[in-house]
């Protein structure tokens, strides 16, 4: 797979590859999709909702229990290289950057989480069809898939929906452990997403509202072929976004608190519209005004308002995010949040009505909330996004954590061809100079279908 291409393969040759790597059969299978999200970018470790749907590309794993406490996994691609190691409490981080990361965090987070007395071998083999790095959620899926197999090592498979939740909640907190600060959407809409619908997804406490999809339109994933890594350097950037949102939630508390007495306590900057004070947008949109009344503010006006010094800002939310000139831009970024809200919450109820028009222009508002007020397009994403529309897509967006990775848009069924036609050539052809772009075949442009969530089976 040197080319990048994706090496497809049946449950049937994963677990003769198994048998031949490991000396012996697996006795366990787990499947977990990769996500694509519709609306709501940026949003969810604030506690906002989102709206994704789940892919037919997945993680899929084989594995056996071993008698003994060392793990080994294994990848069908070699690009990806494998590791042992013993399954203690405190799992030591291999490389950073490392896959196995991701694997580690799941384990970590149920040896942390359930009472576990003696910490089993297993004998793992991964394989992959969801391209990597894309934003399309290939860690996530990972680390749900290693963590339904451990579960069934330990004898615990899920039996019901609110065990799924609840494991999503413990897994968007303990994949963490790579140090990304990311919310929880990718666990939960693996975890609990469906075939034929999006779901809305909200947090704290997490809560997922199937809502079919267009039957006439389809949702398209095209590829930038920009990877967006979020493991390794690329965690800087992704990180920014959260880290400014404690700050722009530390400074609405305190104006929340002006405005409304002393008690208030906001935990999550959601909790303005979804905990006591049960905000509207209008009364959210004037405390952000009176909280970011300039486009940027400065630590030195942060501590003033906040009353607390420059390095007790840092240790509680900023870390040691830089600070840029003139300060960081909270208002651009509270303004998404804000704006984004609204879009997941028209975008469901467009989904609900068939409403494919007013869902596409929503995608497009999206896109330009994520370029210009939350910072995390790049000239490749918006490009593609722009030839997508010239291409007849109701609407285009990045998805994901952007800086790379993918772009979706919607667009008529039957116009599939010609708009892959029409990325090929403006797109992969022209802007990125790629000779004999054949997208569909090559796998950068994948029609979207919402498949069943994980799933993990004795054999
Ligand atoms: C990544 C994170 C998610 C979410 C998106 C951006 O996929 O894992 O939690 O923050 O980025 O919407």
């Amino acid at each position: 797979m040197e080319d990048g291409t994706i090496a497809f393969y049946s449950n049937t040759e994963l677990i003769d590859c198994f048998s031949s790597e490991f000396g012996g059969p697996p006795q366990i299978l787990t499947r977990a999709p990769g996500r694509v999200n519709l609306l709501g970018e940026h949003v969810d470790y604030n506690g906002l909702p989102v709206l994704p749907m789940t892919i037919d590309r997945a993680v899929t794993i084989a594995a056996r229990k071993r008698d003994d406490h060392s793990v080994t996994i294994r990848n069908l691609d070699n690009a990806f290289a494998g590791e042992a190691f013993e399954n203690v409490l405190g799992l030591p981080h291999s490389a950073q950057g490392s896959w196995i990361n991701y694997c580690k965090a799941a384990m970590e987070g149920i040896n942390t989480d359930r009472m576990i007395e003696s910490f089993p071998g297993m004998n793992i083999l991964c394989a992959g069809t969801i391209p990597p790095a894309s934003g399309l959620s290939s860690s996530s899926a990972l680390v749900v898939a290693t963590a339904l197999t451990y579960l069934s090592v330990l004898e615990q498979p899920l039996r019901s929906e609110s065990q799924r939740t609840d494991l999503a909640a413990l897994l968007a907190g303990a994949e963490r452990y790579v140090g990304v600060h990311g919310g929880g959407m990718d666990q939960a809409i693996i975890l609990l997403g469906g075939k034929e619908c999006a779901c809305k997804i909200n947090f704290f406490p997490l809560r997922v509202e199937r809502v079919p999809v267009f039957r006439d339109h389809l949702f398209v994933i095209c590829n930038s072929l920009v990877k967006a890594d979020k493991s390794g350097s690329a965690v800087h950037r992704y990180n920014e976004g959260p880290l400014t949102c404690r700050l722009i939630r530390a400074l609405a508390e305190k104006h929340a608190q002006m405005a409304f007495g002393e008690e208030i306590e906001i935990e999550h900057l959601g909790d303005l519209w979804f905990g006591p004070l049960c905000l509207t947008n209008a009364e959210v949109e004037s405390l952000f005004s009176e909280a970011f009344p300039q486009p940027r503010t400065t630590l030195a006006q942060a501590t003033a308002v906040l009353g607390i010094g420059e390095a007790e800002i840092r240790r509680k939310w900023l870390g040691d995010l830089p600070e840029p000139d003139g300060g960081y831009n909270l208002q651009a970024r509270a303004r998404h949040q804000l704006t984004e809200l609204a879009r997941v919450e028209q975008g469901r109820d467009c989904l609900l009505a068939g409403d494919a028009a007013t869902f596409g222009s929503l995608m497009n508002d999206s896109h330009q909330s994520c370029a210009h007020d939350y910072g995390v397009s790049s000239p490749q994403l918006d490009t593609l996004v722009e030839v997508a529309r010239q291409a007849g897509a109701l609407g285009s967006r990045l998805t994901g954590a952007g800086f790379g990775g993918c772009t979706v848009s919607l667009i008529e069924k039957d116009s599939l061809e010609s708009f892959a036609n029409a990325i090929a050539t403006h797109y992969y052809e022209e802007y990125l100079n790629l000779a004999n772009a054949d997208p569909l075949a090559q796998d950068w442009v994948l029609p979207a279908q919402p498949v069943s969530p994980a799933d993990s089976e004795y054999l």
